[in-house]
């Protein structure tokens, strides 16, 4: 298995008929795992879309999506996606939605339990998570008692719980200062790193770029090739296209 995710030629519309608008139009990229790109684009360009379609949330109109070597679509067998979501994937957005009744360690034993982990050896998994996100003295408190880049970082361990192959992240330092921001980035990298995880962050600050492998640019639904570091695109003329 080369890549955590790979698609080719997908495209996703919404409504039918004369509101019919087609946002994707055919979107080809490649992503090893360890590999971490920013999603970037003007507004409305679809980024939101795109992780929808590879985090399994929405079904594309039509091409090809492979998730850890698994054709998601094209099999004989539609995979359970719910399950794939659960157990390879890790979802973070703008803001942290923690549950506000539950303390930082609370959110991260209810995502643990979820995925069947329980007792000891989920408190132990969520204290060594809120302790790698540097968040482990506020692990008692409730979101509202957290800064935002706490918060962030409690919602970052919340989704490492399942110690996810490819982590989707849309805008997650947009509600952060630039320090925070980058902080967030840098966790990322780490993590991709360290953990091999696929990372795909929409992000529209260019101060973060130091952090990425490269940019996937969205264009007018489909990518944009960055010439100084180009995505490894799927090409659409046989085998063995995906060598850089
Ligand atoms: N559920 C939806 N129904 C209809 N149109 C949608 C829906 N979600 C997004 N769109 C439209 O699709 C386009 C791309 O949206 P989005 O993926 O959110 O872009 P971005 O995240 O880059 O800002 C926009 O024109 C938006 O209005
Ligand atoms: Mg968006």
């Amino acid at each position: 298995m080369e890549f955590a995710v790979e698609a080719r030629g997908l495209r996703m519309a919404y409504g039918e008929g004369r509101a019919r608008v087609e946002v994707l139009k055919g979107v080809d990229l490649a992503v090893r795992p360890g590999e971490v790109f920013a999603v970037m684009g003007p507004s409305g360009s679809g980024k939101t879309t795109l992780l929808n379609v590879l985090g399994l949330v929405t079904e594309p109109t039509a091409g090809r999506l492979v998730l850890g070597g698994q054709d998601i679509y094209g099999g004989r067998w539609r995979p359970n996606l719910q399950r794939l979501r659960r157990e390879k994937l890790g979802f973070i957005f703008q803001f942290a939605n923690l549950i506000p009744f539950l303390t930082a360690r609370e959110n991260v034993l209810l995502s643990l339990d979820l995925l069947g982990v329980t007792g000891r050896a989920a408190a132990e998994r969520a204290d060594e998570l809120l302790q790698s996100l540097g968040v482990a003295d506020r692990s008692h408190l409730l979101p509202e008692k957290l800064s935002g880049g706490e918060r962030q970082r409690v919602a970052i361990a919340r989704a490492l719980a399942n110690d996810p192959k490819l982590i989707l992240a849309d805008e997650p330092t947009a509600s952060l200062d630039a320090e925070r921001g980058l902080a967030v980035m840098q966790l990322l990298r780490r993590l991709a790193d360290e953990h091999g995880t696929a990372v795909l962050v929409v992000t529209h600050d260019t101060r973060m770029l130091g952090e990425v492998t490269g940019v996937i640019r969205l264009v007018d639904g489909t990518v944009q090739a960055d010439e100084a570091r180009p995505v490894p695109l799927a090409r659409a003329d046989g085998e063995g296209g995906f060598s850089p």
